[in-house]
């Protein structure tokens, strides 16, 4: 078969790599891609935007695609599964309707009251005054979340009261747009955080391993939040009997209640979760489709084949499926990111030394590259995800930083405590 990947992150890079490992999958299209899915055998980019439904759409009819995989929220959150579902195209991932689970904070805690599912006490504003006097009567710390879509900026946790109020007036400030003009304004947790991807046809839903991922660019958790500076899986701050509690508690009421609002799920069901220092899950927020970087420490784990799962999820037969195998073992994701990421940095930059990388054992997804000219360049913030499967998480890690050891490229910045909090 030929498949279809939406994006143009290390996460459908590692999709991409993933689903060629299927005897099944004979060539993979990349819309639009990176430096990364170019240069992967039976791999090829499009040069199509992923807002382009259409053009997506006519090119996966023409070509014959027998399943297409959507990566990031936006277009997810903007329709095109229906739009592609529309012109009888298998799709891994929710409708619009599903994707509000991710793309509407307020939508998202109103399931998860309705569902009973642990979270946060919250409450859903639009008019900062009566945030103000919320914020001021419930004390702090607080967080206050932008309800929309805000590529990972709309949240501060807010310590003290000047914090609160100053999140709040930027988020009605027109700050996000319209993902700010209504905001969530939730009880502050603590314990540790963990994300657990689960894939669902709507009816059954599947838990895969439980990862952790490093959010701030600084060492020891410091400084800004960025997409993600690094992952490993499976974390042991789930372990299975902690996992079994997440499958009873949370996911299954999340997909019974989104059937009960007439909504068919079918992708990925992402519960971002604290586990306060009672050792309770309580969901911080759900994702409507793959983490990244998690995806590229959660794959190589994965034994089974990629598309099998997601045709069982497409077609409704997840119950039917043998339970998913996975390898002993470890793996550890370091993101190498450009100079100056999360704020301005160059693009353009040179990379060397992926290919010796890669023959030290590792895998070298790519995120922000391109080929210009015949030579791989840096593209974006977060250039590369190293990532290194070992029979210790001790293992992958020392393999994953010893792979980083051989690339260069100018101003290159990667965090040196990846995996700290389990060794
Ligand atoms: N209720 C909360 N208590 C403590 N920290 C929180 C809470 N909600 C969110 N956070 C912190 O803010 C981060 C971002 O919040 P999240 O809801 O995941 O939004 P997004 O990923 O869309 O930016 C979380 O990973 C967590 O570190
Ligand atoms: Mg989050």
């Amino acid at each position: 078969m030929r498949v279809l990947v939406v994006g143009s992150g290390g996460r459908e890079h590692a999709l991409a790599w993933k689903l060629l490992q299927s005897a099944r999958v004979q060539e993979v299209f990349c819309i639009p891609g990176n430096g990364g899915t170019a240069k992967l055998a039976r791999c090829r980019n499009l040069a199509l935007a992923i807002s382009d439904f259409e053009g997506i759409g006519r090119f996966a009819l023409v070509n014959n695609i027998a399943l297409t995989v959507i990566g990031p929220e936006a277009p997810l959150a903007d329709g095109i599964t229906d739009y592609l579902q529309q012109q009888n195209l298998m799709v891994f991932g929710p409708t619009q309707a599903g994707a509000q689970i991710e793309s509407s904070k307020a939508w998202a805690k109103a399931l998860m009251q309705d569902a009973n599912i642990p979270t946060a006490k919250a409450e859903v504003f639009t008019d900062a005054a009566e945030a103000i006097a919320y914020v001021k009567v419930q004390g702090v710390p607080i967080v206050i979340k932008a309800d929309g879509l805000a590529a990972g900026k709309g949240v501060a946790v807010a310590m003290t009261l000047e914090e609160a109020i100053d999140a709040i007036d930027t988020c009605f400030g027109g700050q996000f747009g319209t993902a700010g003009q209504r905001l969530v304004i939730e009880e502050y947790l603590t314990g540790q955080e963990a994300s657990v991807l689960a894939v669902t046809d709507g009816l059954t839903i599947r838990p895969l391993l439980p990862a952790q991922d490093y959010k701030q660019i600084g060492d020891g958790d410091t400084g800004a939040n960025t997409g993600g500076m690094g992952a490993y899986a499976p974390t042991p701050i789930v372990p299975p009997a902690l996992m079994e509690r997440i499958q009873q508690d949370i996911l299954e009421p999340a997909i019974a209640t989104l059937r009960q609002r007439e909504i068919d799920y079918r992708g990925v069901l992402y519960a971002g979760l604290m586990i306060t220092p009672s050792g309770d899950p309580k969901v911080i927020e759900f994702n409507c489709r793959f983490g990244d970087p998690e995806t590229q420490a959660i794959l190589p784990l994965l034994e089974t084949p990629l598309d099998m799962v997601m045709m069982a999820c497409i077609q409704q037969r997840l119950d039917q499926l043998p339970p998913l195998i996975w390898k002993s073992g470890a793996a550890a994701c370091v993101v190498m990111a450009a100079g100056g990421y999360p704020g301005t940095y160059k693009k353009g930059l040179p990379l060397r030394g992926i290919e010796q990388a890669e023959s030290r054992g590792a895998l070298v997804f790519h995120a922000g590259t391109k080929i210009k000219q015949q030579q791989l360049v840096t593209d974006g913030g977060r250039v590369l995800g190293v990532t290194a499967v070992g029979e210790s998480f001790k293992e992958a890690i020392a393999q994953a930083y010893s792979a980083i050891g051989c690339i260069q490229f100018e101003g290159m910045y990667y965090r040196r405590d990846i995996g700290h909090r389990i060794l």
